[in-house]
């Protein structure tokens, strides 16, 4: 059977991959070179020079774009960095169609750096698909998505989405940090762009900083590695191994990541002391049909707002979490609790963020793949 026609659980281990060509090493070794010898200017053997590409990245490149069905791979320095490649294709005077409540990190790019070089950004509700046409005119070119957002876990529908980039002729880039390709494909329902903060559940083990990028298209992936060189902003050797090592294992970790999420929601969601409690497998979750119907799973993301929606009472449960670390990021094997409003969203102004439910009371949770009974005592003893 070719690599190509591999399912999911064997692509994450070899998609892509080829033994190396220098020993057969199976594991890709990290190239930890910036630049390779030539025997005539020009003659080398497909390396020259670090920025533009180095083995052990390009072995990674090339498991990112099987993992998500795609063709072409980028990996960058980070998350962000694989961002302001993305909004590199636009020019001074483009628009941009983004979802309201995304990563802060995503919105202070936009606002506080590509809003300056002539760049209009649109912050809107994307569940509904009328709100996004009204916002669409002749000077937008890009839809920017991020389901489940972060950290309110709204889902917007990819496939709909995707009918009215393709009606506007319009690029859809789907930031699929939360979901991963084990749950959702976005270039398989329309996207042209995925976009990864590899940083957590692909690396999965919190001990890197990376961003990733897969598309299908040659011209536009001929556009988005001439950026990735011209800017810079690459992945390093060491990081590119280790973020490969983790995606070998990102099915069986998702596995485990749904398994607990989805305990830990029930229990939250029982709790007379929780007013709310946010993750799309409840099928009462406003769009839970759409998760349904484009997501394998619902992940383990979650946020909650205790009883009476008290800023004192959130800070004191993530104090006396034990287990759960209180931490910035999300999507490694161990759980972390964040608050929201002074953490990963501090960067958003308190009305932008509370119009669409960071409130100073919510709590967001990364749940890991521990034993879920400890999980669960731990918020037990921390919600009192
Ligand atoms: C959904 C999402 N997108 C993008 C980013 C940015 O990625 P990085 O921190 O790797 O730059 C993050 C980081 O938390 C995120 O959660």
């Amino acid at each position: 059977m070719s690599k190509k026609e591999l399912r999911f659980n064997s692509k994450t281990i070899h998609g892509g991959q080829q033994p190396d060509k220098a020993y057969g090493a199976v594991m890709p070794p990290i190239y930890q070179t910036s630049t390779y010898a030539q025997s005539t200017p020009g003659g080398h053997k497909g390396f020259e020079y670090s920025r533009s590409a180095n083995p052990t990245r390009t072995a990674l490149e090339n498991a990112l774009a099987s993992i998500e069905n795609g063709v072409y791979g980028l990996a960058f320095a980070s998350g962000l960095s694989a961002i302001d490649a993305v909004i590199k294709l636009l020019e001074p005077g483009d628009e941009v169609v983004s979802t309201n409540d995304l990563y802060g990190g995503s919105y202070r790019l936009f606002k506080q750096i590509f809003e300056k070089y002539g760049i209009k950004f649109h912050f809107i509700g994307m569940q509904n698909m009328d709100a996004i046409e009204a916002h669409i005119n002749a000077k937008t070119k890009l839809i920017w998505v991020e389901t489940p957002t972060n950290p309110m876990m709204n889902i917007i529908d990819i496939k709909a989405t995707s009918a009215l980039a393709k009606k506007h002729k319009l690029l859809l880039a789907v930031d699929n940090t939360f979901a991963t390709p084990y749950l959702q494909r976005p270039l398989d329902l329309g996207a042209d762009i995925v976009m990864h903060s590899a940083t957590k559940y692909l690396g999965g083990h919190s001990d890197l900083v990376v961003g990733a990028l897969v598309v299908k298209d040659k011209e536009l992936a001929d556009k988005l590695y001439f950026i990735q060189n011209a800017s810079g902003a690459v992945c390093g050797p060491m990081d590119s191994f280790l973020t490969l090592r983790g995606i070998k294992t990102l099915h069986v970790r998702m596995q485990r990541h749904c398994e607990n999420g989805e305990a830990i929601a029930n229990y939250l969601n029982q709790n007379p002391k929780i007013e709310k409690v946010y993750w799309p497998g409840f099928e009462s979750h406003p769009n839970h049909d759409i998760a349904k119907s484009q997501m394998s799973g619902f992940g383990g993301m979650i946020s909650f707002v205790p009883k009476g929606s008290s800023y004192e009472e959130a800070i004191k449960i993530v104090e006396k979490l034990e287990v759960f670390t209180l931490a910035e990021s999300l999507g490694g094997v161990e759980s972390l609790a964040g608050h929201p409003a002074s953490m990963t969203h501090a960067s958003i102004p308190k009305e932008e963020r509370e119009k669409s439910g960071v409130v100073d009371a919510l709590i967001r949770l990364s749940v890991g793949i521990e034993d879920v009974d400890d999980l669960i005592a731990d918020l037990e003893q921390a919600i009192g």
